[in-house]
């Protein structure tokens, strides 16, 4: 029986030097990989009790849609810069490679919705900050953040402390 990582694909120097990408695709392209994944978040949430799903562009969507239907719950998305048409608010962040800024519809959370947040993967955690700021300037909680993937060798759990944060496959 495969696990999940046996799915992964890690690919040296991409998109720089340096970097080592490891890729979901491979996990999307397989029935097996793809059912393991999302099953394996929705196992982690057994027992949160939680208003919304929240994923960032673009892998977030892979994994959070999927999600969010089977537990017939709304999602909502986070996106780069200049995506959304109606109102938004905005946070900058530094990633594992380069800037970026992420928004998200002001009237998308009310005051005391309870999110989770989903994600492919946590590298330098920048991006799952920037999104907790925005849901808490909105008045939102953020209940759990649940990836595929960790690159604990860059940290990123340090910058979520206090949150309850789980990942599937943790690399160093
Ligand atoms: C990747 C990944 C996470 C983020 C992790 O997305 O899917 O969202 O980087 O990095 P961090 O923990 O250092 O913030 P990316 O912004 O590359 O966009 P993509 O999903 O469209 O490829
Ligand atoms: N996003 C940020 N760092 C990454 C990495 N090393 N592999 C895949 N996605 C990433």
């Amino acid at each position: 029986m495969k696990k999940l990582e046996d799915y992964v694909t890690s690919i040296p120097d991409f998109p720089e030097a340096g970097i080592v990408f490891r890729d979901v695709t491979t996990i999307l392209e397989d029935p097996d990989g793809l059912s393991m994944a999302v099953d394996g978040i929705r196992q982690m949430l057994k027992g949160v009790e939680y208003d919304s799903v929240i994923g960032p562009e673009s892998r977030g969507f892979i994994f959070g849609v999927p999600v969010a239907y089977a537990e017939h719950k709304g999602f909502i998305p986070v996106r780069k810069k200049g995506k959304l048409p109606r109102e938004v608010l905005s946070a900058d962040y530094e990633l594992e490679y380069g800037k970026a800024t992420v928004e998200i519809h002001k009237d998308s959370i009310k005051p005391g919705q309870k999110v989770v947040i989903i994600d492919d993967l946590i590298a330098t955690g920048g991006t799952i900050e920037a999104i907790i700021k925005l849901v808490e300037e909105l008045g939102g909680e953020v209940v759990k953040i649940c990836f595929i993937m960790e690159l604990a060798g860059l940290n990123g759990r340090d910058r979520l402390t206090g949150y309850d944060v789980e990942a599937m496959i943790s690399y160093e």
